[in-house]
C-alpha cells in the first residue's frame, strides 16, 4: 500500500515524541497543580472506618469478576453479574443476605475452551456481561459461557417487597451477536423495544466484530449487522457505550448511537493510530437491498475529538475512548454526552474528560461525507452529488410515502452507503477542549458517571471517575467567566486495588455503586464532615453536596429551605458565608513553649487542607516588628509544623501560624517561645533528651533538611521523622515546662532571699 500523505506530515510524526515532550509543560501548566491535589484523600482502611462505605463480595475463594451492575432505583435492588453467578443485593445494605443464581457454562464448552488453550480461571467460565431490563418482571442476561455466549431471562417475580430470583433455564438461547466470547473484550449493548443492539465480535478469536441488532422476543435468528471484515465500516473496534436517543418528535427518527474506539483508516500515519468514534443507525433500519441485505443501510460514523491545543497548532490528542456517560436533560432529544479518553502516547500517560452536545454530533452527521477514491488515494471531503434521500436518514412514511422502509431506498442511496460510512468533519467537544485532564497521574481514568447537583448558587456537574488502580475521584466543574471552567478534585478514594469495572449512580439514595474483579462497594456521594470542623473549612471545600448548617458540615438538600445553611460553590468565600470569622487570632490560645539554647524545638501547626498555604509570622521578644519566617538552615517547614534548630536567644518571641486559601486567611496557632540557657540545663542534668531509636542521636539536633532526607534510608520520610520528633518534643516540652518553672522560681527565691531574706517562699 502506498501512502499519499505529504512527506511533511510523516516527518512531524517522527518528531512527535520530541514535540510532545516540549508541549508537556504547556499541558500541565494549563491549570494550576493545586486544584489537582484532592481536598480529601482516603485510603481503603479510612474509607471503611471514617465514612459509611460498605463492601461486599460473594465470599467464594475465586475472584468474582463483577463486571456488570444493574440498579433498580424504584425497587431498591442492585443486580451484580459476575463469574458463573448473578447476585441480587439490597442497594441500601449490600451486606444483607443476598439472592443468587448459579449459572455456569456447559461442561462441554468449558472443556473445549480449555483445549483451545484458555485458562480455566480467567476465561473458561460463564462471565456475565449483560444485564438489561426487559419488562416489569424480567431482566435479559447474557454471559460468555466459556467462549460459547448464551442469553436468557431472569425472573424477579411480582412481589416488589420480596423479589425472587429465577433463571429461565428453558429459555437459554445463543448469545452470538449479543455477547462477546471473551470476558476481556470491551463490549456494549442496549436493549430497547425488544431489540438488542450490541457491539461485539462473533468469533472465538474476536476478529469478526460488528454492530448487531437481534430480536429478543421472537425465536427468529434474524439479525442485521455491519459488514464483516470491511475496515471502512469498522476496523478492530472496541465498544464502549451505546444509547437509544430520539432525534425528533417522530418515532421514525429514533436512532441508536454507539461509542467506540478503532484503528483509524483515515490517518496518514505510518504507525497504527486509534481514533474514537460515534456511530449511529436508525431503529427502523431493516437492512438494504442487493449487497446490503441484512446489512445496515443507515450506518454512519464520525470521529470524536478530545484534544488540548498547544502552541503553533500542535494539539495533544486523547484518542482512546474509555467510557461514556449520557446525562439526561429535560429534553430527551438532547442529553449531554460525557466521554473519558486516554492517550497511548509513549511520552506521557494522560486522561481527559470531554463533553459533547447532541447538536454537534448531529452536525457532523449532517455535514460532508469522507471519501476515498481507491486504495492509492487519500481521504478527502466528498464534494460530489449526494443521492436522495440523504444517506443516513431514517425512512418515514409521513415524510415521504415512497420510502416506507430502508428496502425502498433507491439503488444510488444503497451504493452510496456501501462506500461512505465515515463523515468528514469530526465532533468537537463543548468549548473545543477537555473539561478535565490529568497528565502523568499514577493512574488512568477508566469509568465515569456524572451527577447534576443543585446547589445554593446554581447547578453543578459532579464527575465520579473510576481509575485503573481502583480509585474513585470526585471532581466538580465550576463555570467561570468567558466559558472557562474550574475543576476541583474534591475526593480521591482508594476503593479497590484492582481496576474499577463498573459504576452506577443512585441519585435517589445519594450513593455510588462501584465494582471490581474482587468486590462491590456502596459509597455515599459525600463525606462532608471530613472537610473540617468549622464553617470556613466547609465553605472552602466548595462541594455542592455539602453545606454548613450552623454547627457541622453536612449534606446539602436543596429542598431544605433553611436559611441557616451556608454554601458557596462558585467562590468558596467564607467571608460571605460564615459569621464571626475575625482573623481568628483572638480566640486562639497563646501557648508557651520552651527551647534549650543550641538545641531544637518544634511548633505544631498543620495545613487545614492541601489547597492552603501555611505562613509563619514571628515577633521577637522586646521588639515591635514582625517578620515572615522563610525556610532556611535552622528553620524547617514540615507537614506538622515548624522545626527550629539550634535555638538562640534571638528566637525567643511570639510565633503566629496562619493558613491562606484563595483570599481567605486565618490564624491556626500562636506560640510564645522562651529560651532556656544551655548551661542551666547542663547544670540541672535532669532532662533525659530522647530515646536513641531513630538511628542517630537526633538530640544533637543540628540536622539540615538534607540530613532529614537521608533518614529516608532508615525507612522514614522526613515528614514521618518529624512526626516522631514531634511526639518526642511534646514529652520533652512537659519536662522543660517543669524545669522552666523551677528555674524561674529558683530565680525568684534567690531574688527574694536577696531582698527579703527572711520571708517564706512559695513552692
Ligand atoms: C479517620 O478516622 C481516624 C480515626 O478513626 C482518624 O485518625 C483520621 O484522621 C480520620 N481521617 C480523616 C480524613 O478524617
Ligand atoms: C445490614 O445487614 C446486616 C445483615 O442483615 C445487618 O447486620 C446490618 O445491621 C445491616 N446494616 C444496616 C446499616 O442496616
Ligand atoms: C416479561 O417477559 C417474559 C419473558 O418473555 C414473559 O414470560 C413475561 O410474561 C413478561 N412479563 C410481563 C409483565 O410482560
Ligand atoms: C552554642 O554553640 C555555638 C557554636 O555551635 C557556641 O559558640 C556557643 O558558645 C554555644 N552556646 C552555648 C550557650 O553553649
Ligand atoms: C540538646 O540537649 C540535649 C539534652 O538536653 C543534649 O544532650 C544535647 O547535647 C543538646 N544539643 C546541643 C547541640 O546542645
Amino acid at each position: 500500500m502506498r501512502f499519499v500523505g505529504s512527506w511533511r506530515t510523516e516527518h512531524i510524526c517522527l518528531l512527535l515524541p520530541i514535540l510532545l515532550q516540549l508541549l508537556l509543560p504547556v499541558v500541565r501548566s494549563n491549570r494550576a497543580w493545586n486544584q489537582y491535589t484532592p481536598r480529601l484523600q482516603l485510603s481503603h482502611a479510612e474509607l471503611r472506618r471514617n465514612s459509611s462505605a460498605i463492601f461486599w463480595h460473594s465470599g467464594e475463594d475465586i475472584k468474582g469478576y463483577y463486571e456488570v451492575l444493574l440498579l433498580d432505583e424504584d425497587r431498591g435492588w442492585l443486580l451484580v453479574g459476575g463469574r458463573d453467578h448473578v447476585y441480587m443485593l439490597n442497594s441500601e445494605n449490600l451486606t444483607q443476605t443476598t439472592h443468587k443464581i448459579h449459572w455456569p457454562s456447559g461442561r462441554e464448552h468449558t472443556e473445549h475452551c480449555k483445549h483451545a488453550g484458555k485458562s480455566l480461571l480467567t476465561d473458561c467460565a460463564n462471565f456475565v456481561r449483560l444485564l438489561q431490563p426487559f419488562n416489569k418482571t424480567h431482566v435479559y442476561a447474557c454471559g460468555t459461557g466459556a467462549y460459547h455466549p448464551m442469553c436468557t431471562y431472569i425472573d424477579l417475580g411480582h412481589n416488589v417487597e420480596e423479589p425472587a430470583l429465577r433463571l429461565l433455564t428453558n429459555a437459554v438461547e445463543s448469545g452470538r451477536g449479543k455477547c462477546p466470547f471473551s470476558p476481556h473484550e470491551p463490549f456494549s449493548a442496549r436493549l430497547t423495544d425488544g431489540d438488542l443492539y450490541a457491539g461485539t465480535s462473533v468469533d472465538f478469536m474476536g476478529n469478526n466484530a460488528a454492530i448487531f441488532r437481534s430480536s429478543v422476543h421472537t425465536t427468529s435468528q434474524h439479525y442485521i449487522r455491519t459488514e464483516a471484515f470491511n475496515d471502512h465500516w469498522l476496523n478492530e473496534p472496541e465498544f464502549v457505550g451505546s444509547y437509544s436517543i430520539p432525534d425528533t418528535h417522530s418515532l421514525d427518527d429514533d436512532k441508536v448511537y454507539f461509542f467506540f474506539r478503532e484503528t483509524a483508516v483515515e490517518s496518514n500515519q505510518l504507525d497504527k493510530r486509534i481514533y474514537s468514534r460515534v456511530a449511529r443507525v436508525c431503529k427502523n433500519d431493516v437492512g438494504g437491498k442487493r449487497s446490503l441485505i441484512n446489512r445496515w443501510s443507515t450506518f454512519l460514523k464520525a470521529r470524536l475529538v478530545c484534544s488540548v491545543s498547544g502552541p503553533g497548532g500542535m494539539d495533544t490528542h486523547f484518542d482512546e475512548l474509555e467510557d461514556v456517560f449520557l446525562l439526561e436533560t429535560k429534553d430527551p432529544q438532547n442529553p449531554v454526552i460525557y466521554g473519558v479518553f486516554s492517550t497511548s502516547s509513549s511520552v506521557f500517560r494522560g486522561s481527559a474528560v470531554c463533553v459533547y452536545s447532541m447538536a454537534s454530533i448531529r452536525a457532523a452527521f449532517n455535514g460532508p461525507f469522507a471519501h476515498k477514491e481507491g486504495p492509492d488515494y487519500r481521504w478527502v471531503e466528498y464534494k460530489g452529488r449526494i443521492p436522495y434521500p440523504r444517506p443516513g436518514t431514517c425512512p418515514s412514511e409521513t415524510y415521504d410515502p415512497l420510502h416506507k422502509s430502508t428496502r425502498d431506498f433507491p439503488d444510488d442511496v444503497m451504493s452510496f452507503m456501501r462506500g461512505h460510512q465515515l463523515m468528514w468533519e469530526p465532533v468537537m467537544p463543548i468549548h473545543r477542549r477537555p473539561l478535565f485532564t490529568q497528565i502523568n497521574a499514577p493512574y488512568r481514568l477508566k469509568k465515569l458517571v456524572v451527577d447534576r447537583v443543585d446547589a445554593e448558587d446554581g447547578q453543578y456537574s459532579v464527575l465520579h471517575l473510576g481509575t485503573d488502580d481502583g480509585k474513585v475521584l470526585k471532581v466538580v466543574s465550576i463555570p467561570k467567566e468567558n466559558w472557562e471552567t474550574e475543576e476541583i478534585i474534591l475526593e480521591e478514594l482508594s476503593v479497590f486495588q484492582s481496576p474499577i469495572l463498573s459504576m452506577e449512580l443512585s441519585t435517589k439514595r445519594h450513593a455510588l455503586f462501584v465494582s471490581s474483579a474482587d468486590s462491590v462497594a456502596r459509597l455515599p456521594l459525600q463525606r462532608c464532615e471530613l472537610y473540617g470542623k468549622g464553617c470556613a473549612d466547609c465553605c472552602l471545600a466548595r462541594d455542592p453536596y455539602c453545606a454548613w448548617d450552623g454547627t457541622t458540615c453536612t449534606n446539602y438538600f436543596p429542598t431544605n429551605k433553611r436559611r441557616s445553611r451556608r454554601q458557596d460553590v462558585r467562590y468558596g468565600d467564607p467571608w460571605s458565608q460564615c459569621q464571626d470569622l475575625g482573623d481568628g487570632s483572638e480566640e486562639i490560645e497563646l501557648k508557651a513553649v520552651y527551647g534549650v539554647e543550641n538545641n531544637s524545638t518544634f511548633l505544631e501547626c498543620s495545613r487545614p487542607s492541601p489547597q492552603s498555604t501555611v505562613k509563619w509570622i514571628m515577633q521577637q521578644k522586646h521588639s515591635q516588628n514582625t517578620k515572615e519566617l522563610v525556610p532556611g538552615e535552622d528553620i524547617i517547614f514540615t507537614k506538622r509544623g515548624l522545626l527550629l534548630q539550634r535555638i538562640t536567644s534571638s528566637n525567643a518571641g511570639l510565633y503566629l501560624c496562619t493558613a491562606r486559601e484563595q483570599s481567605f486567611s486565618r490564624t491556626l496557632a500562636r506560640y510564645e517561645l522562651q529560651v532556656i540557657s544551655e548551661q542551666y540545663v547542663a547544670n540541672t542534668r535532669s532532662i533525659p533528651h530522647s530515646e536513641p531509636k531513630l538511628g542517630g542521636n537526633y538530640a544533637s539536633s543540628s540536622l539540615s533538611y538534607k540530613d532529614l532526607q537521608m533518614i529516608g534510608v532508615s525507612g522514614l520520610t522526613p515528614d514521618e521523622y518529624c512526626e516522631q520528633l514531634w511526639y518526642r518534643e511534646k514529652r520533652r516540652q512537659q519536662k522543660l515546662r517543669a524545669l522552666k518553672w523551677k528555674q524561674t522560681s529558683e530565680n525568684r527565691k534567690a531574688r527574694v532571699r536577696r531582698e527579703k531574706p527572711l520571708s517564706e517562699t512559695i513552692e
